[in-house]
């Protein structure tokens, strides 16, 4: 393959509406900037934008929580998101807002080009109209009853308990969240994407072009839009917090914040050019420009559905790849600021960089240890548990205790000089260190242009524990007392080689680790380039180097201790009814909310309980929510469907006893008949819980 003549990578813009999560950090950041970097060691013409996305009805309804304005919202969370991304070394060329004027402009002009070109269509609808606010409902601000599983606070475009994506329309019982009243339903003209004509272009594109160089999770989530129908997709709202549509009688009217997001891309990189004296055109229109978008999985089809059309329809290049990740999950659970089960970048920086005394080394641990467990391909696992074994196992054990042996030995036996390399004296543990070297080089590199970070970083690690066997092999310091000075200098020759290998290999993932050890060996910056990788001339005979400086520290049980307990605190106090006023008063109507109408004996005497035991469970297939499980229930054995994967692992429930509503009609579900609903409990932090007897007892046994 050809290399691209000039890269454009690019991280979702995170909504400036709060403090974002480590679990962002790991799907969108870090792994761009390890690709980043890694291409600017090659010496590649890279450009890395993000900023802030400060449109969409996000930032209003932090707003009205927060009881102050949109534009204070994001005037107070730019900044700080912005600095902690500095603060773990995530090193944009631009981090840009998407309130900023250039963006406006860009926005209004992609809108109508593609208007007056024929591209969108207009329609009029009906919509829901808050008759007491005098305005026009987004899909967030209309809350009602979920037709699929009957939870009453679901919000007009998705139910957060059961995971569907709704319209309003589908709602029962809806009701505005700004006055608390119903809806009524006004005529309104909208912008539309024809998603629809485009469906060609993108079965050509994504799922023959790219069905084997994308993730296959990218591919198989287009596919399954792709197949389940594309319609055309409202690109304005009814807002008064937004970008305007750019035409006569569109009074009120915004761009939707998906329409003028990922446009945000590209303003960044026109306000790059500006400020850096470049030329911004080429990134977007050459094709010989290798465009990647780093997202999570819940922006995918905007970046490789509606992006694309947009892309294509007003004449720019397409991305290359969208390596877009799964979800990390923390101690056991969904990561969600809302509910206090996250660890905001924020948190981490104050606790273990700002107060520690490893100081920026303490980014370079979390870095390695969300790219440890990047979730790729599969949803992942935070725990505190896991973060200090990476840090004490790998990092303070494999990685710095080889420099640091390296270091000191060199000092002890060398003179704190680098020792001369006696060629004739090479034996084949050298021979094979050497290879070893040269072999982890081409691997990183293959796996780093594949987007495999996880394994790219085990390589190098796995590299510095070879070098700590061949430390252990050689010996070096016992051949003192036998006066073989030649074979203490080609070992530590070697050592002090590869210690230099490695910290350009590790350079893209663990920035200030790679400085601190360019600092130790006295090199200047250039020494990272890549080109110099597999080179075992990197430090000159001679050359006298600095003292060891430890690179990482042991994180202690107690440390972890307090970081459990802050979790667990933080997540009950989410849960603490607020003394905020408006907060209460909120929380007062949803109590009500929360009661259903009241029934007589007879209804509820309709449904059937019974006690049943799963006797098998397992995923549906693509369907992240789903589980498939046998429920015996003495007389027979049923299919039933159950939404609750993101809440338990198939092989965790076999055996458990459950009350299944056992006359509710059948239901296909993913083209699986499911006979029957479990009942489950959902506490405070919205974890769920089966509804089962204190002790086993007969299936079967009725429930009333
Ligand atoms: O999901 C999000 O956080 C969005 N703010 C991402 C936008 S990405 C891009 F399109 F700007
Ligand atoms: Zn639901």
């Amino acid at each position: 393959m050809t290399t691209p003549k000039r890269y454009l990578v690019t991280s979702a813009l995170p909504y400036a509406n709060g403090l974002k999560h480590i679990g962002h950090l790991a799907g969108a950041y870090i792994p761009a900037d390890i690709y980043v970097r890694y291409l600017k060691a090659q010496q590649r013409d890279v450009v890395f934008v993000c900023g802030s996305d400060e449109h969409g009805t996000a930032i209003p309804i932090q707003a009205m929580k927060e009881g102050t304005t949109a534009q204070s919202i994001i005037d107070k969370y730019h900044p700080i998101i912005e600095q902690n991304f500095k603060d773990l070394g995530i090193q944009f060329d631009i981090y840009h807002r998407t309130s900023a004027p250039i963006h406006h402009e860009t926005a209004q002009e992609f809108f109508s080009v593609l208007n007056n070109n024929g591209d969108l269509e207009i329609k009029e609808t009906e919509q829901y109209y808050d008759e007491e606010a005098k305005t026009f409902l987004a899909d967030r601000f209309i809350k009602g009853t979920c037709p699929n599983c009957g939870h009453d606070s679901a919000f007009g475009d998705q139910c957060e308990k059961c995971g569907k994506s709704l319209s309003p329309d589908e709602l029962i019982n809806p009701i505005s969240t700004l006055s608390g009243k119903a809806p009524v339903k006004k005529a309104t003209k909208h912008w539309y994407l024809p998603l629809n004509k485009h469906e060609d272009f993108l079965r050509e594109w994504i799922l023959k072009e790219h069905k084997d160089d994308w993730r296959s999770t990218v591919v198989g989530q287009c596919k399954s839009w792709i197949d389940g129908g594309l319609q055309p997709r409202a690109v304005t709202r009814d807002l008064d917090w937004g970008i305007k549509v750019p035409v006569k009688d569109a009074e009120g009217k915004v761009l939707y914040v998906w329409f003028d997001a990922p446009i945000g891309y590209i303003s960044a990189t026109k306000q790059w050019a500006l400020d850096n004296e470049k030329d911004w055109k080429p990134y977007w229109y050459d094709a010989d420009t290798k465009m990647v978008h780093f997202i999570g999985k819940d922006n995918i089809v905007f970046h490789c559905i509606i992006f694309p059309v947009m892309l294509k329809l007003h004449g720019n290049i397409l991305p290359a790849n969208v390596p877009a990740n799964e979800f990390m999950n923390l101690e056991g659970d969904k990561m969600s600021t809302s509910r206090g089960w996250s660890i905001e970048m924020d948190d981490y920086i104050n606790d273990w960089i700002k107060k520690d005394n490893g100081g920026a080394a303490m980014a370079d641990v979390l870095r390695y240890y969300l790219t440890q467990i990047a979730p790729e391909t599969k949803d992942s696992e935070f725990t505190w548990k896991g973060f200090q074994d990476a840090n004490n196992s790998e990092l303070v054990s494999i990685f710095g205790n080889f420099v640091n042996r390296t270091f000191v030995l060199m000092h002890k036996l060398c003179n704190g000089k680098v020792p001369p390399f006696h060629n004739d004296l090479i034996d084949d543990t050298d021979k094979e260190l050497i290879a070893n070297i040269k072999q982890t080089t081409a691997t990183v590199e293959r796996l780093l242009e594949d987007y495999k970070f996880r394994e790219a970083l085990f390589e190098v690690i796995d590299l510095a524990r070879k070098g700590n066997q061949y430390l252990q092999k050689k010996e070096p310091w016992k051949k003192v007392a036998t006066g073989e000075q030649q074979l203490i200098d080609n070992s530590l020759h070697l050592c002090l080689q590869l210690t230099a290998n490695l910290a350009i290999l590790i350079n893209p993932f663990l920035p200030f680790t790679a400085q601190k050890m360019l600092h130790m060996m006295k090199v200047v910056e250039k020494m990272l380039e890549w080109q110099n990788a597999g080179s075992l001339n990197l430090l000159r005979t001679g050359y006298s180097l600095r003292a060891p400086e430890l690179l990482f520290r042991k994180i202690e049980d107690e440390e972890i201790t307090a970081q459990l307990e802050k979790l667990k605190q933080k997540s009950a106090a989410n849960r603490q009814p607020s003394t905020d006023n408006q907060n209460e008063a909120a929380s007062a109507k949803k109590e009500t909310q929360n009661l259903k109408p009241e029934i007589v004996f007879d209804d509820f005497a309709k449904i059937d309980l019974r006690i049943g035991t799963i006797v098998a469970a397992e995923k549906v297939e693509k369907a992240d929510k789903l589980l498939k499980l046998s429920v015996d229930l003495g007389f027979e054995t049923r299919t039933i469907v159950s939404g609750i994967a993101l809440h338990f692992k198939p092989e965790e429930i076999v055996g458990k006893q459950v009350t299944v509503v056992v006359n509710l009609a059948p239901r296909k579900m993913r083209g699986i008949e499911s006979n029957g609903m479990i009942l489950m409990a959902e506490d405070q932090s919205g974890k769920l819980h089966f509804v089962n007897p204190a002790s086993p007892i007969n299936n079967g046994s009725t429930v009333s």
